[in-house]
């Protein structure tokens, strides 16, 4: 029998994510690859099986996603509190301390996932690590500041990285900002770096993600095991 692909995993954790849903919830939807396989599991049981929900999306493509299946989509104004927020991650490291947003989208998924009870990823093994780092920690800053914030990433100690689209333009995020790859620093001590970056001016966020997820279904060739803050 051959060993599941990666995409399969991604699957099999995301189909366990569906077993953490109720009728009545307002949920939370995440971005990227195994988010999306939530969103269109999610959407068969609304679209399919009558489950009755509603969501907040982290992005502008889960959320055309989720309203292809029917999913109805609120704003936080009708819902500031969420009941379960499922979303993917680059690397979960002890604790469940996260970096996320590979894919461009961590301020909404940060804003989503801070207004959640139940905050849950779902990923194959291969995102585990012991520290964080080796995965480019995303930086999302405006346009004017980041000159300066770029020379403060570098004093830091990592290589910065401006985003590009496949055509060489700047990758502008869903709120309009730019973004920068920070590479080459294994990060030792992530609370205090979340701390220096949080009190960078015009830095408008980043992708650590500590104290914020309450369990991580993580996939693997063995079956999905489930791992605790
Ligand atoms: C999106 O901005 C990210 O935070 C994703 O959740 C993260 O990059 C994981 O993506 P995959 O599920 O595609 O691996």
């Amino acid at each position: 029998m051959s060993s599941p692909n990666r995409l399969d995993l991604k699957l099999r954790a995301a189909q366990r994510a569906i077993d953490l849903v109720s009728p009545g919830m307002t949920v939370g939807l995440g971005s990227g690859s195994t988010a999306t396989l939530w969103i269109r599991l999610l959407g068969e049981q609304v679209r399919d099986r009558g489950l009755t929900i509603r969501a907040v999306a982290s992005s502008e493509d889960s959320e055309h996603l989720a309203r292809s299946f029917g999913i109805p989509i609120v704003a936080l104004e009708e819902s500031r509190q969420l009941d379960l927020t499922v979303d993917g991650a680059d690397e979960i490291a002890p604790g469940l301390a996260l970096i996320k947003g590979g894919g461009g989208k961590l301020l909404r998924e940060k804003i989503v996932a801070s207004a959640t009870k139940r905050f849950v990823i779902v990923a194959d093994d291969s995102k585990v690590v012991d520290k964080l780092g080796n995965h480019p920690l995303p930086v999302e800053v405006i346009h004017m500041a980041a000159p300066l914030v770029k020379h403060s990433l570098q004093e830091l100690g990592f290589q910065v990285a401006l985003r590009r689209n496949v055509d060489g333009s700047p990758y502008i995020t869903d709120e309009g900002n730019l973004l920068f790859d920070c590479s080459g620093l294994l990060i030792d001590d992530p609370p205090r770096l979340a701390a220096i970056l949080d009190g960078t001016v015009g830095l408008v966020e980043h992708g650590l993600f500590l104290g914020m997820a309450s369990l991580a279904l993580i996939a693997g060739e063995d079956g999905v095991v489930e791992r605790k803050s």
